[in-house]
């Protein structure tokens, strides 16, 4: 696939499976994560690879922040909680560790530069012929999740990229026609 049709078919897997994407697969993602544009060069970005039985540590995380959340959840809901991780074999989590204070960029800039990060991320594994799906979720505005991760508490999980091989997609997947939500300016208008 060239570029631009890597850009034109992305799309998102409803059902993710096993294989996840091999070692160097991840690696170019995340270098192509690390082109995404960056006012003032802050890197203010964190990837976290989890796969395998480490799958384990993040799903606790989301029990145990649904039950700060909620006190008496059942240990069945907790239990749905974790599982929720399972839902594909390699989780990437993409993570903003902002400077909120900073002299020149505003916090937001360092957000979006790191949905940038998450997108290459997801554009990179499209290429690669893996599946992914973005998904955030009240855990990712949870601070026992991002403690769990070792995020500060002002840091922002963008998302949470199920990573794997897509097994079903959204039926006739077509992209949104630009044409609804685009003014082109031109000498003549
Ligand atoms: C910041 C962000 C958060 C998202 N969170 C979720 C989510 O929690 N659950 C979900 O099913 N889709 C979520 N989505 C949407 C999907 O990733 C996907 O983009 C959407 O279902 C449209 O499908 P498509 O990507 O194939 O066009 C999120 C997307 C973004 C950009």
């Amino acid at each position: 696939m060239d570029a631009v049709e890597v850009l034109t078919t992305r799309f998102s897997a409803v059902k993710i499976g096993e294989p996840g994407p091999p070692d160097d697969v991840i690696a170019a993602a995340l270098e192509a994560g690390a082109r995404a544009p960056d006012h003032g060069m802050l890197r203010p970005w964190k990837f976290i690879v989890v796969k395998g039985s480490a799958l384990d540590r993040l799903g606790d995380a989301f029990a145990r922040a649904l039950e700060i959340r909620q006190p008496g959840t059942s240990a069945e809901e907790l239990e749905r909680a974790k599982q929720k991780v399972f839902r594909a074999p390699v989780n990437i989590v993409v993570a903003a560790t902002v400077d909120p204070d900073h002299p020149k960029i505003p916090e937001i800039e360092q957000v979006v530069s790191a949905a940038a990060a998450a997108q290459n991320i997801t554009l990179s594994l499209h290429a690669d012929g893996f599946g992914c799906r973005w998904r955030t979720g009240v855990a990712a505005y949870d601070a026992t999740v991002k403690e769990a991760l070792g995020l500060k508490a002002h840091d922002h999980i963008v998302g949470f990229l199920y990573v794997g091989t897509a097994l079903s997609v959204t039926p006739e997947h077509t992209g949104a026609d630009h044409r609804r939500f685009t003014e082109v300016w031109t000498s003549e208008a």
